[in-house]
């Protein structure tokens, strides 16, 4: 696992970019996925800048989105399904059959669970993953104490991790699910390459505790990554608690 430091949260996004078109590149239909939340954004408003033959690259990929809520009333504006719809495929140019994902509102989550695993296996596996990190440790949905192995299946969410994604619900803790469906941790440990980036002051402990842990623990889900062959922790000076 290797730790690169940016001076700012922009450069970590110019930097994932990077990292992603190289993949892009090296292969004729990469299978690569992407996450959600507040970190991902510069990364996303970058790729809208991205020239027209870039953009165009991007079709050639299979996206999977990383995790989604699961709340049978959920509106679609809160769901990871909509910001990566908003925020990704709009500015990239790319159609919604370009991102495969959860149903936030199925009705058998296990079944759609291993058709999705099925739908990695069948793009040939993932060759990234891109993930962010949450304040207790978390990768996708996969909360401390999920076993390591896990595949894509549900989650039930922490206090913590439902206060942070309250601003989808209108900082409205009583509208943010309990639940979450999302790719498990072995799911994700087996993408060829894994980018975590973590970005801001309130990423410091987090960075704190994965710096500090010198083997994998399910107490702390990223750890995980110190087993990785190919993960690399793109960080800003700030989540390394870094003056800037
Ligand atoms: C969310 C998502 C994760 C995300 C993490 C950090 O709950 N499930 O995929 O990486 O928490 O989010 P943020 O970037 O908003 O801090």
């Amino acid at each position: 696992m290797q730790y690169h430091v940016s001076a700012s949260a922009t450069d970590v996004a110019l930097d994932a970019l990077e990292r992603i078109l190289q993949v892009v590149s090296s292969s004729k239909r990469p299978a690569i996925a992407l996450p959600t939340g507040k970190t991902p954004m510069p990364l996303y408003e970058q790729m809208a800048l991205l020239s027209n033959d870039v953009k165009a690259s991007l079709a050639a990929v299979n996206w999977f989105a990383l995790d989604e809520f699961l709340c049978k009333d959920i509106d679609h504006e809160s769901s990871f399904r909509y910001f990566l719809e908003s925020r990704f495929l709009r500015t990239v140019n790319l159609p919604p059959s370009a991102l495969c994902s959860l149903s936030a509102v199925t009705d058998a989550p296990d079944v759609e669970a291993k058709a999705y695993e099925e739908r990695i296996a069948a793009a040939g596996g993932l060759d990234l993953a891109v993930l962010g990190i949450g304040l207790n440790g978390h990768i996708g949905f996969n909360e401390p104490g999920t076993p390591l192995d896990s595949r894509t299946g549900v989650r039930q969410l922490t206090e913590k991790s439902r206060k942070a994604n309250a601003y989808l619900f209108g900082d409205d803790l009583d509208r943010t699910p309990t639940s979450a469906i999302t790719m498990g941790i072995g799911t994700i440990m087996s993408a060829r390459r894994i980018i975590l980036l973590a970005t801001g002051q309130s990423k410091v402990p987090a960075i704190a505790s994965l710096l500090s842990l010198q083997s994998v623990t399910p107490d702390f889900p990223a750890s995980v990554l110190l087993d990785h062959p190919d993960a690399h922790i793109l960080c800003d000076r700030a989540a390394m608690g870094l003056e800037v």
